[in-house]
């Protein structure tokens, strides 16, 4: 089964949608479209009925909503929606929601307990950054977390910073998929692109494409590519 995006012209760029029960990580510089994309997707599911979660850290609910209160795709609706969960974990409320997903620790098996007794279809994870917070040795911990969210059976975007845009790093081999974001500065302002790097079962169209926001958010044109 696959998975609509909730991006315009974004699901044809991966045959149709994205397969669900995998994870994606959606990778790009500051202000590229990363959150407005999940918020997008996140939107789409619950439109869809299906069961929704938003785990940030960066951003309260209202911050978010406010963020997203310029486009018209129908997040407000989406977040008031019993579909929709929203675990901020820098709060005391979202740690105390997730503490009671199991007691022996880590935060990888309360999400993972969290995600399948609430039978989760559609999460975003905004973002790796979070990890930091809850890791001490991060390069060993987000193999595990990375491999355990694989394991659910939840459709998983999880939004990981590119600290070196040249390199990249554990996340982008785990992940069953890779979106990149781009930014370009030239004479004419800033251009967005959009580019699937990795989609495994599925035939993705590798170019960099035009991305712009609209009144409806983020829409791609997949006939529309973009020089890097
Ligand atoms: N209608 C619009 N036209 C052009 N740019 C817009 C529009 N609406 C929002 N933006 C810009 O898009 C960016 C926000 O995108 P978003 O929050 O999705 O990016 P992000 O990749 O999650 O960023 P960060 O890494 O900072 O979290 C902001 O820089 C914002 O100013
Ligand atoms: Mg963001």
């Amino acid at each position: 089964m696959r998975f609509s995006s909730g991006v315009p012209g974004f699901d044809e760029l991966v045959e149709g949608g994205l397969l669900s029960d995998r994870l994606y990580v959606v990778s790009g510089p500051p202000g590229s479209g990363k959150t407005t994309f999940c918020s997008q997707f996140i939107t789409q599911g619950a439109k869809e009925g299906d069961s929704c979660l938003y785990v940030t850290m960066h951003e309260t609910k209202s911050e978010l909503l406010q963020d997203m209160s310029g486009f018209e795709f129908g997040f407000d609706r989406a977040m008031q929606s019993d579909n929709v969960q929203f675990l901020n974990l820098m709060t005391e409320s979202g740690k105390r929601t997730i503490t009671q997903f199991g007691t022996d620790g880590g935060l990888t098996n309360r999400l993972v307990a969290f995600i399948e007794s609430n039978d989760i279809d559609r999460a975003v994870i905004d973002s790796t950054m979070l990890l930091q917070h809850f890791f001490s040795d991060m390069a060993e911990e987000i193999t595990g977390f990375l491999s355990a969210l694989k394991q659910t059976d939840a459709t998983i975007l999880l939004i990981s910073e590119m600290t070196d845009p040249s390199s990249y790093s554990d996340e982008h081999y785990l992940a069953h998929g890779v979106i990149f974001f781009h930014n370009f500065l030239d004479s004419g302002g800033m251009t967005r692109g959009i580019q699937v790097i990795k989609m495994r079962g599925t035939a993705i169209d590798t170019d960099i494409h035009d991305l712009t926001f609209s009144d409806r958010g983020l829409q791609v044109r997949p006939d529309q590519l973009v020089e890097a």
